[in-house]
Order: C-alpha cells, then structure tokens, then sequence
C-alpha cells in the first residue's frame, strides 16, 4: 500500500467520483502507456459486481488500447496538484507524444491490474473489462463496464472525514 493513500470500498466517497473529469490509464499490449481526460464515467452495481462504465469514442488512441491492448484500465480522480495535466491528457493525443511526460504525471504499479494508477490522485480504481457496446444514439461513443478490482482513496480526502 502506498503511504499517501488507503484502500476502500469502491462505493466510499463517490461524492469525489460524480462530476469531475478523470483522467483514464490504459496499456498496449507492450506495456506502452496512455493517458487520456475523461469525463464520461458512471460507477455502480451491475451484474451483482461494483462496475464503472465509460464512454470513449472510437477515434481516441484510449479506445485502440482498450480494444486492442490490455483489457484493463484505471480511473483517476485528479487532486489539485495534478488537476491541470487535464488540458493535456484532454486535447493531445498518445498516438503522437508521451502524455505522462509532458504533464509531469508519475504511476503507482497496479496491484491487481498490470495498468498502473496516478499518483496525486483523490480516489483511484483498477478496474478489468468485462464488457462493452456501443453507446446508441446519444453519441458516437463506446461503452467499457469495467470491474473495479481495488480502489484507493487519498489520505487527502480520508482526513476530510475523520
Ligand atoms: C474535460 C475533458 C473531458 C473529456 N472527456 C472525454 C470522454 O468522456 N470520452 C472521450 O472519448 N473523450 C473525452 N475527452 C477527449 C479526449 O480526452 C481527447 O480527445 C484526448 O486527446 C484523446 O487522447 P488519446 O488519443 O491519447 O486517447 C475529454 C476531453 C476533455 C478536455
């Protein structure tokens, strides 16, 4: 367990989940790295698992590595400290430059998922694919459900409430 953070039940504090933009980590299957803004995310029970589902148009290097890559991803809630890796993460792509670098954004290794989460980050979730469709008429997206494998809450937000 790292020491700046503690691991929850993947329902805690999901008042830090709804509403701000997250920052996505997925993998190729080489180990190479993306990470992409996010805001298009639900977390709830489905199938009697706890599921965050995710909509990621088909034209985003994330989707290739979802599809394509390791079926794994992990969803980051950014802290103040990292909240303006978002203008980055949001708008270049992984396909063309190293986003980690260029937003001075570090990794924790997975410890259920070989994708690694955020470090900074107010809650984290390793979550593994475990199905997908496409998103209808409401926009060209695609949906992932996810199942969230071990999820972290900073100590940031955990002295919040104590
Ligand atoms: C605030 C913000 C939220 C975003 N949310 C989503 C989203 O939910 N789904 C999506 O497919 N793209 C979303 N995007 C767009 C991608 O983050 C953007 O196209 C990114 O450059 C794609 O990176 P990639 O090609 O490395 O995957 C968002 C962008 C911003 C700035």
């Amino acid at each position: 367990m790292n020491e700046t953070r503690m691991e929850i039940n993947p329902y805690d504090y999901i008042e830090y989940f709804v509403g701000p933009t997250a920052n996505i980590v997925s993998m190729d299957k080489n180990g190479r790295l993306n990470v992409m803004a996010l805001l298009w995310k639900q977390i709830g029970e489905l199938w009697h698992e706890p599921i965050i589902t995710i909509a990621v148009s088909p034209s985003r290097y994330t989707f290739t590595l979802l599809t394509e890559g390791v079926r794994e991803y992990t969803i980051n809630i950014p802290s103040k400290k990292i909240m303006n890796s978002i203008e980055i993460t949001g708008s270049l792509s992984g396909r063309d430059i190293d986003k980690f670098e260029k937003a001075n954004l570090e990794t924790i290794p997975g410890e259920k998922t070989q994708v690694p989460t955020l470090k900074d980050s107010l809650l984290s979730y390793e979550c593994e694919i475990v199905h997908e469709t496409e998103s209808g008429n409401m926009a060209p997206h695609h949906l992932f459900f996810g199942r969230i494998l071990k999820a972290y809450a900073s100590k940031e937000i955990l002295e919040k409430k104590n």
